[in-house]
C-alpha cells in the first residue's frame, strides 16, 4: 500500500532494504511484524521499501532485527536527480549538515543490486589451500543498475564534499569490512534505478541502534570462499559468519558441533587450529574421524552438555525453530559457550515470526549478536554472537 498522498513524508521513517530476489515479502513480513503500521512502497526486485509513522519507530526498545535482508539503510531518504552531479549534489546537501557536527570517521557505501560470485578455493598438496579467484558481479535484477555509475556517483559525492566539507570529505573513506569503529558514522546511498536512490545517514548511536541488521560491508555483500577440501558445502556457513561478524575461530579453541556430520564446519574450525567435540547420529569423514583435534559423540545434540564452559557452540541440527530456541537459549543462559553460530531452519514463511523470540532472548543475554540469512543459506536464518557474563 502506498503512503496516503496527503501526509508530508517527514511524518514517516522509512526503511528500505537490498535481499536476494523472491525474498522481498520475507523482509517486509518482518517489518510489518515489528512495526504493524508500516506501509510498503513500490519497488524493483531485491528492494524492499517501508514507511512507517516516526512516533512508532521513536518509542520502540525491541532489538532492530532484519533477518532476511542482506542490506539495511534506515531512515533513508528517496533522491531523484537526473545526472550523477546532481545525484552528488542532492546527496551532499543532506549528509553535509548531518556529519559536518560529528568529529569521527565515516563509512561511505554506494552500491546497486548486484552480488559477487564464490572465492574456490583448492587443496593442493604440499602447498596447502589456495584460493583461485574468478570474480564477476552478478546482477541480481532483470535491469541491472551498472557498478560503474555507482562508482560516480561515489567518486563526485566525495570531490563535491572536498569543495563543500573539506574537513569532512577527508574523514570519509569506503571500506567495507565487518566491524566499525566506535565513532564511525555510516553513510548508504542503494542506486536502485538510473536516476533514483536512497539515502540513509546513521550517526555512532544510530549505527549501534541497527547493529543486529547493518553490515559494514557494501551493500551487505561478500565473497565467500567455496572450499572443495571441505567434507560438505555447509563449511561455507561457517565461513561466511566469521567474515561477517569479522570474528574467525581461533587456534587452542574449544568447539562443541551439533549436528556435525559430514563435518564441513568442524573441518573450518580444525583448519582454525580448534579442537572440536562432534555430536551427530552419524560419524564424520573418514579423515576427520581421526583427527587428533576431534572427538566424535554419537549421540542426540538435544541431550548433550559440556562438562565445561566452551569458546564455540555450533548447531546445524535440522529441527524446528522452537527447538533451536530452546536449545540456543539453554547454551546461552547457562552459559556453556562463549560465543555461538547456529542456524535456523524454516519450513515456509508462516514460523519465521519466531526471530522475535530469538532476538529478545539474544538482547538479553549477549554482548552482540546478529540473526541473518546468510548469501549461503537457502530456507534457514544463521544466529551468531558473544553471549555475556565471560571475562573480556
Ligand atoms: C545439515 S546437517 C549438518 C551439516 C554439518 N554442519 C556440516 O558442516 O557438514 C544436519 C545434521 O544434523 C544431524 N542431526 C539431526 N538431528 C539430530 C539430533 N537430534 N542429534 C544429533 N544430530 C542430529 C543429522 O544427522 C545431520 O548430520
Amino acid at each position: 500500500m502506498e503512503a496516503p498522498e496527503n501526509q508530508p513524508e517527514s511524518e514517516f521513517y522509512r526503511i528500505v532494504a537490498a535481499c536476494e530476489p523472491g525474498w522481498e515479502s520475507a523482509v517486509s513480513g518482518e517489518i510489518e511484524r515489528r512495526f504493524p503500521n508500516a506501509q510498503s512502497q513500490s519497488m524493483p526486485e531485491g528492494w524492499v521499501a517501508t514507511q512507517i509513522p516516526r512516533s512508532d519507530v521513536a518509542g520502540d526498545a525491541a532489538p532492530r532485527v532484519i533477518a532476511f535482508a542482506r542490506q539495511v539503510l534506515p531512515n533513508a531518504i528517496e533522491i531523484v536527480a537526473p545526472s550523477v552531479s546532481k545525484l552528488a549534489a542532492m546527496i551532499v546537501d543532506e549528509l553535509g549538515p548531518k556529519l559536518d557536527t560529528l568529529p569521527g570517521p565515516w563509512r561511505w557505501h554506494v552500491f546497486n543490486n548486484a552480488v559477487s560470485q564464490p572465492e574456490i578455493m583448492t587443496a593442493n598438496p604440499g602447498r596447502g589451500v589456495e584460493t583461485q579467484k574468478k570474480k564477476s558481479k552478478r546482477a541480481i535484477s532483470s535491469e541491472p543498475i551498472g557498478a560503474r555509475r555507482c562508482g560516480f556517483v561515489q567518486q563526485a559525492v566525495m570531490e563535491q564534499l572536498e569543495k563543500r566539507y573539506r574537513r569532512l570529505g577527508r574523514r570519509g573513506h569506503s571500506e567495507s569490512r565487518a566491524t566499525f569503529a566506535d565513532d564511525e558514522s555510516f553513510v548508504q546511498f542503494a542506486l536502485v534505478d538510473v536516476d533514483r536512490g536512497f539515502l540513509s545517514v546513521l550517526t555512532p548511536e544510530q549505527r549501534q541502534a541497527w547493529q543486529h541488521s547493518i553490515s559494514g560491508w557494501c551493500g551487505g555483500d561478500l565473497e565467500v570462499p567455496q572450499d572443495k577440501a571441505a567434507p560438505s558445502r555447509a563449511s561455507q556457513k561457517l565461513y561466511e559468519a566469521e567474515l561477517r561478524w569479522g570474528r574467525p575461530v581461533q587456534r587452542g579453541e574449544v568447539c562443541v558441533d551439533l549436528g556435525s556430520s559430514p563435518g564441513g564446519w568442524a573441518w573450518v574450525a580444525l583448519r582454525r587450529g580448534a579442537s572440536v567435540t562432534a555430536v551427530d547420529r552419524s560419524p564424520l569423514r573418514e579423515d576427520l574421524m581421526e583427527h587428533r583435534r576431534l572427538t566424535f559423540v554419537r549421540g542426540d545434540a538435544f541431550k548433550f552438555e559440556p562438562a565445561q564452559p566452551v569458546d564455540w557452540l555450533f548447531s546445524d541440527v535440522i529441527a524446528y525453530p522452537a527447538r533451536i530456541l530452546e536449545l540456543l537459549t539453554q547454551w546461552v543462559t547457562q552459559r556453556w559457550c562463549r560465543r555461538f553460530c547456529v542456524t535456523i531452519k524454516f519450513q515456509g514463511r508462516e514460523d519465521d515470526a519466531i526471530l522475535m523470540d530469538y532476538a529478545q532472548m539474544l538482547s538479553a543475554h549477549t554482548t552482540s549478536f546478529a540473526l541473518r540469512r546468510l548469501k549461503v543459506n537457502k530456507n534457514e536464518v544463521t544466529a551468531y554472537g558473544e553471549v555475556a557474563g565471560f571475562e573480556t
